[in-house]
């Protein structure tokens, strides 16, 4: 792996992530992260992929200097933490499981509070700053509500919108959709890509895959507290390419043409064909089947999802609990 100069200023040249050999065996001799090496591109929205205990949330509290690492670095915004949390953790908004919240606290008063303990934060503009937090995440109407009246759904809005209270570089989102129903989803995803269109580097972990393909410009895969792949998605989705779908009542004989036509791996099944898509004109070989006699009702690329990868580099389902 090429290593970009150690002196990077602002960390956009090693990544606004990056680890290396990071480790955390928790007390109890649990090994929970194991050696990752993670690097977040500048400008990205990075999606951190990872099924029930697979390192997510331990990773991002040593990211946030919330807990120390047995072994290994992280760097934030260039800079090493926990070492540099003072001068960091002002530019990065995060989410992490479970906000702190005071529960006889309003929404709104919960943000005035959470505002007024940031020593970076201006006072005077600091309602003005709370209404827009609680627009953006779509809690203005209930901003007057007891916060341990909230659904689970409103928490996590909440506390995506403490996370947003002042412009940030980068934003640390630890399952930001936990708890929303389809709406709320949307809606967050919608927000993630706004905050991205203005130029924040998001990281986000989900054990959602088709989450992360939609909204997400890279992404890392955890299994185990061990990285399996990083890139970006259309990579890490194409690094299978698609495989060649063919519909037909004459499978065998069209098997039998697919492979003569030099298509790898090719799966008969009972009214359908598939293989290796390959690398030349997909109209050849349609016109080759056509005029071995085949009668082709469905032909086309089946495009390999983020799911497929996993299953394909893990050899399990993606629901796995570490
Ligand atoms: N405080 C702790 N003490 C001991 N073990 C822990 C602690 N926190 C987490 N673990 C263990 O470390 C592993 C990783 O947990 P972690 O919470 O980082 O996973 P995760 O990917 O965030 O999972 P989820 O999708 O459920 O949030 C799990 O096996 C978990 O049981
Ligand atoms: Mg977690």
């Amino acid at each position: 792996m090429q290593r970009p100069p150690a002196t990077e200023p602002d960390g956009d040249g090693e990544g606004v992530i990056a680890t290396r050999a990071l480790t955390k065996r928790y007390r109890g001799g649990q090994l929970a992260v194991d050696g990752l090496d993670l690097t977040v591109p500048a400008g990205s929205v990075f999606g951190f992929l990872g099924p029930n205990g697979s390192g997510k949330t331990t990773t991002i509290r040593m990211l946030m200097g919330l807990i120390e690492p047995t072994s290994g670095t992280a760097r934030v915004l260039g800079r090493p933490m926990p070492r540099a949390a003072r001068a960091v953790l002002p530019q990065v908004g995060a989410l992490i499981e479970g906000p702190a919240l005071y529960g006889f606290l309003s929404g709104r008063d919960n943000l005035l509070r959470y505002d007024a303990a940031d020593p970076t934060a201006d006072p005077r503009t600091r309602r003005a700053r709370v209404a827009a937090a609680l627009d953006r995440v779509g809690l203005t109407a209930a901003a007057g509500k007891k916060a341990k009246a909230y659904s689970l759904g409103m928490k996590q809005r909440l506390g995506l919108a403490a996370a947003l209270l002042q412009p940030r570089r980068l934003l640390v989102l630890d399952e930001p959709t936990n708890g929303l129903d389809p709406q709320g989803m949307r809606e967050i995803r919608t927000l993630v890509r706004e905050l991205a269109d203005d130029g924040t580097t998001v990281f986000l972990s989900s054990h959602l895959l088709d989450e992360i393909e939609q909204v997400c410009t890279h992404a890392a895969v955890m299994a185990r507290g061990r990285l399996i792949t990083q890139g970006t998605v259309a990579d890490l989705a194409a690094g299978l390419r698609g495989r060649l779908v063919v519909v037909t009542p004459d499978p065998g004989d069209a098997a039998r043409v697919l492979k003569e036509s030099g298509v790898g791996d090719v799966v008969v099944g009972e009214e359908r064909v598939s293989g290796e898509a390959p690398e030349g004109e997909l109209a050849d070989l349609n016109a080759a089947l056509v005029s071995a006699g085949v009668r082709v009702r469905g032909f086309g690329i089946e495009r390999a999802s983020l799911e497929d990868a996993f299953m394909a580099l893990t050899g399990e389902g993606f629901d796995v609990a570490g």
